[in-house]
């Protein structure tokens, strides 16, 4: 049995920010964080919107698309470092907002590759046969925890939402190979340290380059396919010059990688479910298409996946 994705969903806060309006209340400039990141604005949660809210919302939309109700959820896996509060967790929340009555919930601790350790886990579920459809959401509110007095780590953030609903699918579709990976040694580089976001920018930007560029060759590797087979590379949306040094690695032209972060910034483990959302919506995914998503995220922890899109 072959585990796949039977519907995406998304949720962005309305509230925009821009680099001018983050010019306006620290030292910064929107040239800066243009070239050196390539956001330009980023969506901000209200106070009336918390992680689980926003969850709920993606989740919603995920369930509807896959064409199932809320009672055939077996499991519900919720990526984030944001939780409302420690517990209950984000995805208990969820399960009883959804009337997911038979489902099991848990949360997942993995930052910003978290989506990618949401969908492994469920794959496994999957293919043994113990469930059968499962609800795996990234969600962050990092603004929550952002100290708008760092620009090293201020101007990079957004909050948001994205959802999947995996279950069985033909042979030949869903994930054909994985790779999941940890390096505690480097948590010192990308923390929350007392209530916020603590960051070596440059030593997290060495790591990202390296294994985004080598996790995603060896999904294809291990799927028995090359570069010339990948016909959409998701990277996460953290910094646009990472992800290009991803594309470069793959040989890929600028068409054949998703592009969120000029607009919802590094939404961490929601990032690659928004980013399959919006090329699905644009038409540019079709049944058959060769998908290389790959993470990495504070821990360190990173993920990547080969999935041949259809179900
Ligand atoms: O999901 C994972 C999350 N983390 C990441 O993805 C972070 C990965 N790292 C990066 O994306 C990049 O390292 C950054 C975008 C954070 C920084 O870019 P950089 O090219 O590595 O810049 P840098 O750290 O070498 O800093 C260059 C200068 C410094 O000034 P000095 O010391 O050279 O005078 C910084 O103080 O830029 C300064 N700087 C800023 N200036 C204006 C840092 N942040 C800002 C800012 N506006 N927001």
């Amino acid at each position: 049995m072959n585990a796949g994705i039977l519907g995406l969903g998304r949720y962005l806060p309305e509230k925009v920010v821009t680099n001018a309006d983050l010019e306006k209340i620290m030292d910064t400039s929107d040239e800066w964080i243009r070239t050196r990141t390539g956001i330009e604005e980023r969506r901000i949660a209200g106070d009336d919107m918390d992680t689980s809210d926003m969850a709920f919302e993606a989740a919603k939309e995920a369930i509807n698309h896959a064409g199932v109700s809320a009672e055939d959820i077996d499991l519900i896996l919720v990526a984030t470092v944001t939780p409302d509060r420690p517990f209950p967790s984000v995805s208990c929340m969820l399960q009883e907002r959804l009337g997911a009555k038979k489902a099991a919930a848990m949360d997942i601790s993995a930052a910003c590759a978290g989506f990618m350790y949401g969908m492994i886990t469920a794959k496994q579920f999957i293919e043994t046969g113990a469930y059968k459809h499962i609800l795996i959401v990234g969600v962050e509110k990092l603004s929550k925890i952002t100290d708008w007095n760092d620009r090293n780590t201020a101007v990079l953030f957004g909050d948001g939402a994205g959802a999947a609903v995996m279950g069985p699918v033909s042979d030949g579709r869903g994930v054909l190979s994985f790779e999941l990976g940890a390096d505690g040694s480097g948590g010192k580089y990308l923390l929350q340290e007392g209530d916020f976001i603590s960051m070596n920018g440059r030593e997290v930007f060495k790591f990202a380059v390296r294994q985004m560029g080598e996790s995603s060759l060896n999904v294809l590797e291990k799927a028995g396919l090359t570069k010339e087979d990948v016909d959409l590379l998701v990277p996460h949306q953290a910094n646009i010059r990472i992800m290009e040094a991803s594309r470069e690695r793959l040989n890929l032209p600028p068409e054949k990688m998703t592009k969120t972060v000029h607009k919802y910034g590094n939404t961490s483990a929601a990032s690659i479910p928004i980013a399959i959302v919006e090329e699905l919506e644009a038409g540019r995914i079709k049944d058959g298409d060769l998908l290389v998503m790959v993470g990495f995220g504070g821990g360190l922890t990173w993920g990547a996946i080969a999935l041949r899109w259809g179900k």
